[in-house]
């Protein structure tokens, strides 16, 4: 308890030093950390504008939330709807690493196109993403995929000294406990993690308003069925994703020839591994049956057994 106290307190005096009377701009995404780090920089009483960029690629009506969340916090929020350009330079592009690439170049641009001039930049780095990306900085064997808050651009102006990253020296839970003593409501703080290029990385191949629109329905009807059976904050990260494959199957009396859902849950420390996790058949028969019945364009369900490594959390 005093320990968060102490370290909030430090923190507020730090970034209060830092910046002066200088404009920091930050991101915001929805996410934990990004949250903490935005009501962080409104506790410290300094001039700051918080910028959600919304790619469409979020969960199921997360924007709307993410909005009415800040409202909530009295902290001020500037939204952009991205979306169809997200789209559009998405078009037709399979390979992985490429849409990661188009969405971290394009969330930059959008994200720096409206935040104009500032004169500092704050990022909810942790102290595991510090490590992961100077591992991956050091040999280009051991790089196994951007994360897209360490591009080019955000580093040649953290060479510059402007770029601020108040909660690098924390780990996981101490941002969620920073969080409740900042007073952000625990189901914001104890969120599963959303990964930054959103649900790209949740449909292999081609990514599409449709595609996006059937990993949103069922993983909003997962996670429902999660929160409900009292698993939700069980698992670490749990999800669903598409599998682009179409097989036959029987709707009504006809055939059907549809796409197979995948299902995710899964225990880790760091995200470096992860275990699968044992979730009730309840859980999986109700979360099944809705989504067969509720998604048009499905007729599979999967759950993933699957640890990581040698697979990885996201499905990309
Ligand atoms: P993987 O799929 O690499 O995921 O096993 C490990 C953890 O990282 C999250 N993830 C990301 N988070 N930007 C992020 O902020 C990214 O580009 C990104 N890619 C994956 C993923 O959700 C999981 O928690």
């Amino acid at each position: 308890e005093f320990r968060i106290e102490d370290m909030k307190r430090d923190l507020l005096a730090e970034i209060r030093e830092r910046v002066g009377d200088k404009q920091v701009v930050c991101g915001v995404s929805g996410g934990v950390d990004s949250t903490v780090l935005a009501v962080l920089l409104n506790e410290a009483g300094i001039n700051m504008r918080a910028i959600f960029v919304d790619h469409g690629l979020m969960r199921k009506d997360e924007g709307v939330e993410v909005r009415k969340n800040f409202e909530r916090m009295g902290v001020p929020i500037e939204t952009i709807d991205a979306s169809e350009l997200f789209f559009e330079r998405l078009e037709g592009v399979a390979e992985p690493e490429k849409k990661r690439e188009i969405i971290g170049n394009l969330f930059i641009d959008v994200f720096w196109e409206a935040v104009g001039n500032a004169e500092l930049l704050a990022q909810g780095t942790l102290y595991p993403d510090v490590i992961e990306s100077a591992s991956n900085e050091g040999s280009k064997a051991s790089k196994i995929k951007t994360h897209h808050n360490r591009v080019d651009r955000i580093l040649e102006l953290q060479r510059q000294g402007k770029v601020l990253e108040p909660l690098a020296e924390l780990f996981k839970d101490e941002v969620r406990e920073l969080g409740i003593s900042l007073g952000i409501q625990p189901d914001i703080v104890n969120r599963h993690p959303f990964p930054g290029p959103g649900l790209a990385v949740r449909c292999p191949g081609v990514v599409d308003r449709e595609r996006v629109r059937i990993i949103q329905d069922a993983d909003d009807i997962f996670i429902g069925k999660l929160r409900e059976h009292g698993w939700y904050d069980k698992v670490w990260q749990a999800y669903a994703c598409l599998i682009p494959v179409k097989t036959v199957g029987v709707k009504g009396d006809e055939r059907s020839y549809e796409w197979a859902v995948g299902l995710r849950a899964v225990i880790s420390e760091d995200a470096m591994t992860a275990d699968w996790v044992e979730l009730p058949y309840e859980i999986l028969r109700e979360t099944s049956h809705r989504i067969l019945n509720d998604v048009p364009g499905v007729n599979r369900v999967l759950y993933d057994v699957s640890t990581k490594p040698p697979a990885s959390i996201e499905w990309e």
